[in-house]
């Protein structure tokens, strides 16, 4: 061991997550987190946009790595936590409360999104419920309106790291999308994970 942390093993995102505060109805980060984070371990570069923050761990993460990052979220209350989270570990950002690209007006190299995933039919009505719900019957929903949104807020070197829940269909997106998956974990009670990586430096 030479001292430093191993990248894209997950120890950046350990570390961090004991630093964490958590807001009313923002994400504690998970096992869906975890495999975002060791991804933008790994490859993450430049300019990032951390869509759907949370608790900024993603964005905290990158900027860790030397990315200069945007934390973007439609909850007010997740970004405020963001804010808070990336001082108590010493990182500077951007801070959006934004619907997906709504309010947001830069182009970036790097985008992650862990998407709200479960499968339901309610539009949530309380912000603090859009962490997991607002995905439509097949969890789709912020998936789909994100990959129309993205395009026009990248770089010419850019790449897309986007978590994918079992019932979302990654196969035809990984084929449509051209992408790699470069994390894929099963959870026995819920099914496969993957995190699917495309755009012109993927
Ligand atoms: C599954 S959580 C992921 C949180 C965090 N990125 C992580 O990895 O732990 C999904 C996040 O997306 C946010 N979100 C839901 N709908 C959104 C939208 N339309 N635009 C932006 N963010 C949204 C939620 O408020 C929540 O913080």
């Amino acid at each position: 061991m030479d001292g430093k942390p191993k990248t894209g093993s997950g120890l950046l995102f350990d570390g961090i997550k004991e630093n964490l505060v958590l807001g009313p109805g923002v994400y504690s980060p998970r096992y869906d987190s975890r495999m975002l984070s060791s991804a933008i371990e790994r490859y993450a570069f430049g300019k990032m946009l951390d869509m759907g923050t949370g608790t900024g761990i993603q964005g905290i993460v990158a900027a860790k790595k030397g990315c200069s990052v945007t934390f973007a979220d439609k909850n007010p209350d997740a970004v405020a936590c963001a804010r808070l989270n990336a001082k108590r570990n010493g990182v500077h950002g951007r801070f959006v409360v934004s619907d997906l690209f709504s309010n947001v007006r830069d182009e970036f190299n790097t985008i992650a999104f862990d998407p709200p995933y479960l499968r339901t039919f309610l539009v949530p009505e309380r912000m603090q419920d859009c962490a997991l719900h607002g995905g439509g019957l097949h969890g789709r929903e912020i998936i789909d309106r994100f990959l129309a949104g993205y395009a026009d807020h990248v770089l010419d070197d850019y790449l897309v790291l986007l978590v994918e829940p079992p019932w979302a269909g990654w196969k035809r997106d990984a084929s449509k999308l051209d992408a790699k998956v470069v994390e894929k974990k099963h959870y026995s009670l819920l099914g496969t994970f993957v995190i699917l990586m495309f755009g012109s430096s993927a």
